[in-house]
């Protein structure tokens, strides 16, 4: 695909008006305020935005036919390594403080142990532009692209990467250190482990459950691993790891089959790695309870994913871990992804909970959600969803929880992985081929709640949209 000739529109010319007005409507029934050092921001990855990063095995998969939704490539994504500045202002002028964003290990290493500086620079120039315009960087050092040499010598399968990660964590935080002092050593390592190693929709497309718990394992070892050296670098860095979590539920109320196959999914998929990151052990069917001291206490924070509640319903296929997930009928739901299924159903009260049960568990560690949106071409659900999880926000914040932030997933459309363009996250709709960003009422109602540091009271009457 040739480049696009266009560079990014900067912020749209003339802001309009009447949106403007509309997002200021929704407010009219009172606010909800957060404290005043709240960081809002949205979330983003490299390889969805950057654009052109062949070095990955992202790259590699999406050139597999039917590998992708539509047959779609990342191509020049959001073109943000040539050219990020015009979003950075976008970011501003949303009154945004804060953006969470990943460098590419492909690009900073591109061959085992040669460390490109030039791809460094870059990630530079785009954290000293955040910071001028008073954004607060929040890195992730591994979201889910690894490079090609890595792949090849066995990627995260082999005992091998701990020490790789570590060397390419120090490298990359020794040369952006004094930008950054936020740092997310990995992003939903069980999502990452579910579509490789379980599901086999991802890279590299396998199903075979002791080496999905291998794999586990090393991504265990290397964020403890990254963790402690980061802290070697930089003694005062917060150091977390982004967790998708999804409050696995039985499906039909008191069926205890149901109740059974939710209760393993939460512990495969949400508590084995938390508590891990806690007490150090390694439990079943990671290991045998052993404690691996490395990991203890490796969280300055929780960075919390969450888009939706999954609820389970039994079946005696030990293949789906006994549970197929659906979501319950009569809920709203998010436009399907590329297997019909909706990618979520309306569940804000969900954030609550989660905040609520990481509190418990951890009391005092800060938590920040490092992603939460919803897929929506036209903007129809995203205005509510994004007031509806706010409010839940708020509600944990005044239930004593340290709540510190909240990154929304996401300001452009990007690259959705296998689900390649066919899914909308973005505050600003994209044309992928010619850069042309177009804002959704949503950015307009985002903007004005971070303006005022607060969210509508109420939900009840969304006002008319223009
Ligand atoms: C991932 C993002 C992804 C988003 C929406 C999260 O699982 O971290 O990379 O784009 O969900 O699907």
């Amino acid at each position: 695909m040739p480049p696009p000739q266009s560079t990014p529109s900067p912020l749209p010319p003339e802001i309009s008006p009447e949106l403007e007005s509309w997002a200021k409507a929704w407010f009219q029934d009172g606010q909800l305020d957060f404290p005043a050092d709240f960081r809002w921001g949205t979330a983003t990855s490299a390889h969805q935005v950057e654009g052109n990063n062949t070095l990955n095995q992202w790259w590699a998969f999406e050139q597999i036919p039917g590998a992708i939704w539509h047959g779609d490539r990342s191509g020049w994504a959001c073109d943000w390594w040539r050219h990020a500045e015009p979003d950075l202002d976008q970011m501003a002028a949303l009154h945004q403080n804060a953006h969470r964003l990943s460098v590419e290990w492909s690009r900073i290493e591109p061959q085992p142990g040669h460390f490109d500086h030039s791809a460094l620079d870059r990630y530079r120039e785009i954290l000293g532009g955040l910071r001028d315009r008073g954004i607060e960087p929040l890195v992730t050092l591994h979201h889910f692209t690894n490079p090609l040499w890595l792949e090849r010598r066995g990627g995260w399968e082999d005992g091998g990467v701990v020490a790789l990660f570590r060397r390419f964590v120090e490298t990359t935080v020794q040369a952006l250190g004094d930008l950054c002092s936020f740092w997310c050593t990995i992003n939903e390592p069980m999502v990452y482990v579910a579509q490789g190693w379980f599901l086999g929709q991802w890279p590299p497309q396998r199903s075979h459950f002791p080496t999905a718990m291998r794999v586990t394992r090393h991504l265990l070892f290397a964020h403890a691993e990254a963790y402690h050296a980061i802290h070697r670098i930089q003694p005062d860095a917060m150091v977390g790891y982004a967790k998708h979590v999804r409050l696995f539920q039985g499906l039909r109320p008191g069926h205890p089959l149901d109740r059974y196959a939710a209760g393993l999914k939460r512990w495969l998929f949400e508590h084995l790695w938390v508590a891990a990151t806690g007490d150090g052990l390694l439990r079943p069917p990671l290991a045998g309870f052993e404690r691996d001291p490395r990991l203890v206490g490796t969280r300055d924070y929780f960075g919390v994913n969450y888009y939706t509640q999954d609820r389970t319903r039994f079946t005696p296929n030990p293949l789906h871990l006994f549970g197929v997930e659906q979501f319950p009928p009569h809920v709203e739901q998010s436009e399907p992804g590329r297997h019909g299924r909706p990618f979520a159903a309306f569940a804000p009260e969900g954030l609550y909970q989660v905040c609520q049960e990481l509190q418990r568990h951890a009391p005092g560690v800060p938590i920040y959600i490092t992603e939460n949106g919803v897929p929506d071409r036209e903007d129809r659900l995203r205005p509510r969803w994004l007031v509806a999880h706010l409010q839940q926000l708020h509600r944990a914040i005044q239930d004593g929880c340290h709540v510190r932030g909240y990154y929304h997933w996401t300001l452009v459309d990007n690259f959705e992985w296998a689900e390649g363009w066919g899914l909308r996250f973005g505050l600003f709709a994209l044309d992928p081929t010619t850069q042309e960003r177009t804002p959704r009422p949503s950015a307009y109602l985002y903007r004005e709640i971070a303006r005022r540091n607060a969210v509508p009271r109420s939900l009840e009457v969304p006002p008319p949209r223009p």
